[in-house]
């Protein structure tokens, strides 16, 4: 037998009750009021039934046809915006979203742990040009002119006059033109040399320190070294004190440490000689003094020079000074 209008729209109402989206109420809509719905067909029948019940019979399924087409809008509506105010729900689960961080480069840290320890010792950080005089790049360091110190060092001219600094040791002149003693600072930055190979690099970065008062001795210049040095690497390192040449100062001395790779025995970091040299020094020259008009009667001081990228190739172990300027990531995310 067929179903009656009322069985129709009581079978529609429980499957709308059991609609799980808005998916289930667009099938049963179509089941029900699409073209070939339970609903559409009979009233596309109501005209085959007997006279006596066609009216009441088409009255109902017009007003089934308008009930349940309201009622799907409806549903459809509702969980429409219910599922919308789902995604919008904040889930405090997710892990959050890590912006990078960047870190200081290698050189820059070792830069600033050396001038910490001076700071420590009393010394104030002073800064000069990259862009330098011949003056206090060479003459007011008692390199004159055809000095045989000029070839050691193979310096970038900008005119006859002008040059990219070789090293950091201008720094002294230009302080003690401008302050008496006493004077204790240390100068970081950029220098430049035409130079470049597995150790080094056209442009690197040195710390130069100066200490001018008076009765200032090579004992000072040893104690304060000998602390750097410790302090700098282990508290058990070895250090000597190699005599050497600089224009600048006299007498002049490098300082070595017992190799950090073979601890003294021997091997291709040291040249098999168990030391590795870590800066340059010496006692203030009397010529340099007289320069910036100090009395050289009166005051005594020392110098010291060192290249950061070296101190930081022994103190991590790196055979090739261009890693640190090649910005690979892999390399500097160890620092
Ligand atoms: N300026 C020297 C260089 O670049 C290093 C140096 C040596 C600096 C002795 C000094 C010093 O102050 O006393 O090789």
């Amino acid at each position: 037998m067929e179903k009656t209008i009322e069985q129709i729209h009581r079978e529609a109402l429980e499957e709308i009750e059991s609609a799980r989206d808005a998916e289930d109420v667009k099938s049963i809509s179509i089941k029900y009021l699409g073209r070939k719905g339970a609903v559409t067909q009979f009233l596309r029948n109501v005209s085959n039934l007997p006279a006596q019940i066609r009216p009441e019979a088409g009255k109902k399924a017009n007003e089934t046809k308008k009930d349940l087409d309201a009622l799907f809008k409806k549903t459809l509506m509702h969980l429409e915006s219910s599922s919308r105010e789902t995604d919008d729900r904040i889930d405090v689960s997710l892990p959050g979203r890590v912006t990078p961080r960047g870190s200081l480069h290698p050189i820059t840290q070792i830069n600033q742990k050396i001038c910490d320890i001076f700071i420590r010792l009393g010394f104030d950080v002073a800064e000069g040009p990259e862009v330098e005089t011949d003056y206090y790049n060479f003459e007011a360091l008692n390199i004159p002119q055809n000095h045989p110190a000029r070839d050691m060092q193979d310096t970038f001219y900008i005119s006859n006059a002008i040059v990219l600094r070789t090293h950091t040791s201008p720094t002294q002149p230009r302080i003690m033109e401008k302050q008496r003693p006493p004077v204790r600072i240390v100068a970081p930055g950029k220098v430049y040399r035409c130079d470049s190979d597995l150790t080094h690099t056209p442009m690197f970065h040195q710390v130069e320190g100066l200490l001018v008062d008076r009765n200032i001795s090579f004992g000072d210049l040893k104690g304060i070294l000998t602390t750097f040095v410790h302090q700098m690497f282990d508290p058990e390192t070895g250090l000597r004190f190699r005599p050497s040449y600089f224009p600048f100062t006299e007498p002049s001395a490098e300082v070595d440490i017992r190799c950090v790779i073979c601890k003294g025995s021997g091997c291709r970091v040291c040249s098999n000689t168990g030391w590795l040299e870590v800066l340059g020094s010496g006692m203030v020259h009397p010529a340099v003094f007289e320069n910036v008009g100090y009395d050289t009667t009166r005051y005594s001081g020392f110098a010291f020079g060192m290249g950061v990228e070296r101190i930081a190739m022994l103190k991590y172990g790196i055979d090739d000074i261009r890693k640190y300027f090649e910005n690979d990531l892999r390399f500097l995310r160890q620092f």
